[in-house]
């Protein structure tokens, strides 16, 4: 399949690049800057990230572009287009102060390729702190903003261009239609990449890999296990040996609903009800990170145990998606990786590991879901914690809280979801907080817990912001809870943004 290389220079935004082109049906792989696939026959194009970095620094990053410039259509981006530019005899300087922000393209070239269809006053984003101020001979301007004039260029010789803006950001309001001049007018992708072929081609190739071999796949409720399951079972059908634990901390109802709507996609599951064992363990434990190990280590005993039944799987398949592995630069140029899969179990059952989603960013493994004719529920649920309940009670877990957090919980996404809020939001729940306080219900004082609510906007939970649920809603909610739910007598509503917070209170 055509593919368009990204080579990151650890730009901020190089991911948001890649979910561009694949906007445009076009498949892309992220690559550190200096692991050019050199004998790739797929590649149709490169662009070049930005990056915290000056071409001029002496740490900079500079990899041999000999390879890549004459051989395929290159598009610079920011540091990208200064090292392009660098590299063939051009000059680069500090621009005296960063320049952060909107900005209006003054001059346009409407005959240049990569700017067809721009509109002149185009906005633009700028977010650079070094400026070109002269191109390499024979290389000529084709944009220009009242304080950038080298904006935009496009080389001779070669299908090489440059842009000092962020085409990548939506501030940039054209910036798509740049990107696809690039990559569907320039590189002249196909534009195949589209959920319903990745389904087709998926499904053959994993039918190739593992031939008549059993497959183990921990399920978590998750879109990202769930789709891995479908798609697996469509390529293998009961081979496919789904497991799903449930350690007591899931939402109210959550483990029978999920069973069964993953049996009724035809998926073979083993539900593992080891909520007993679980809330034993967090007896009397109230520091975060303790409760996480313990439900860590349970958890993988108790995977483990019931994947034992399968000795004679060999693969552990998981719902890795693409985010999870890209390997992004930092300023010292080092990659940084995580991988994370069922801890210790591939090694001792000697499974090997298989990721159908490993190339997907998130809203793509949902179209992906969508095409398999997953239910809407399952393929937009919110994100949920692997540890559950057990983070949104801070202190120690019981029984009896855990029960009043699920029954408040199940009010406030019963309530998202009837007024048609649940899609708006990236994830929301309910936080059992540590305390009592006074209230008074009919005549009588109470003394009882008090809870938060949190509900957020994000589109990658690296960042959020808290939803401004409407005020009506709210009070309606507060009092549902206050009245349905024994043990509570306060309701409260968490306005804080991530950073400086996180969207788990533990
Ligand atoms: P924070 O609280 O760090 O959460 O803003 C970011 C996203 O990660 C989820 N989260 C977890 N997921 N195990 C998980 O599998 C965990 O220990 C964990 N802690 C937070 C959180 O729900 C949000 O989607």
């Amino acid at each position: 399949m055509q593919k368009i290389i990204i080579l990151d220079f650890g730009s901020q935004t190089t991911q948001l690049i890649g979910r561009r082109v694949r906007e445009l049906d076009t498949f892309c792989e992220i690559l550190p800057y200096d692991r050019f696939p050199a004998d790739d026959p797929d590649v149709i194009g490169v662009i070049l990230s930005g990056s915290p970095l000056s071409v001029y620094a002496p740490d900079a990053f500079r990899p041999d572009l000999s390879g890549i410039v004459g051989k395929y259509p290159v598009l610079g981006i920011c540091y990208g287009a200064q090292l392009l530019s660098d590299t063939f005899g051009g000059r680069v300087e500090s621009a005296g102060s960063r320049e952060y922000g909107r900005a209006n393209l003054t001059f346009l070239d409407a005959d240049c390729p990569l700017l067809r269809g721009l509109e002149s006053g185009a906005q633009v984003w700028m977010s650079h702190g070094d400026t070109i101020t002269a191109l390499p001979e024979g290389w000529r301007c084709v944009a220009s903003t009242p304080s950038v004039r080298l904006a935009a260029f496009e080389a001779s010789g070669a299908p090489v261009w440059g842009v000092q803006f962020h085409p990548e950001v939506v501030h940039s309001l054209q910036g798509k239609l740049l990107l696809e001049n690039f990559v569907v007018g320039i590189c002249g992708s196909r534009r195949e990449w589209t959920p319903d072929s990745f389904v087709e081609k998926t499904v053959a190739e994993l039918r190739a890999q593992l031939g008549e071999d059993e497959v183990i796949l921990g399920l978590s409720g998750g879109v990202d296990s769930s789709v891995a399951a479908v798609l697996l079972s469509r390529a293998i059908g009961d081979r496919l040996r789904c497991i799903f634990v449930n350690h007591g901390l899931l939402r109210k109802n959550e483990f029978t609903d999920v069973l069964a709507d993953y049996r009724s996609l035809g998926l073979h599951v083993d539900g593992v009800d080891a909520s007993q064992r679980f809330l034993q363990d967090l007896e009397g434990v109230s520091e975060p990170e303790r409760k996480r190990k313990i439900i860590g280590a349970d958890f993988i005993e108790v995977f483990n145990a019931e994947a034992a039944k399968y000795s004679g799987a060999r693969w552990l398949a998981q719902g890795t998606i693409y985010p999870d592995r890209i390997e992004s630069c930092n300023i010292t140029g080092k990659v940084i990786k995580s991988h994370h899969n069922v801890g210790g179990l591939p090694e001792k059952m000697k499974l090997q590991l298989c990721e159908p989603l490993k190339w997907l960013f998130k809203d793509e493994v949902r179209a992906v879901g969508l095409s398999l004719g997953m239910p809407r529920h399952m393929v937009f649920r919110h994100p949920f914690p692997g540890p559950g309940l057990a983070v949104r009670i801070p202190g120690e877990v019981t029984r009896e809280k855990v029960a009043i957090l699920q029954e408040v919980d199940d009010i406030f996404i019963r309530a998202l979801r009837k007024e048609g809020l649940y899609d708006d939001i990236w994830q929301a729940g309910a936080i059992l907080l540590p305390v009592r306080t006074v209230g008074v219900m009919g005549d009588e004082r109470t003394y009882d817990y008090a809870v938060a609510l949190r509900a957020v906007t994000s589109s990658d939970a690296m960042t959020a912001d808290w939803a401004e649920l409407p005020t009506g809603f709210l009070r309606a909610l507060s009092n549902e809870i206050i009245n349905r739910v024994k043990g509570v007598n306060r309701v409260c509503y968490d306005i804080s943004s991530k950073p400086p917070s996180t969207i788990e209170w533990e």
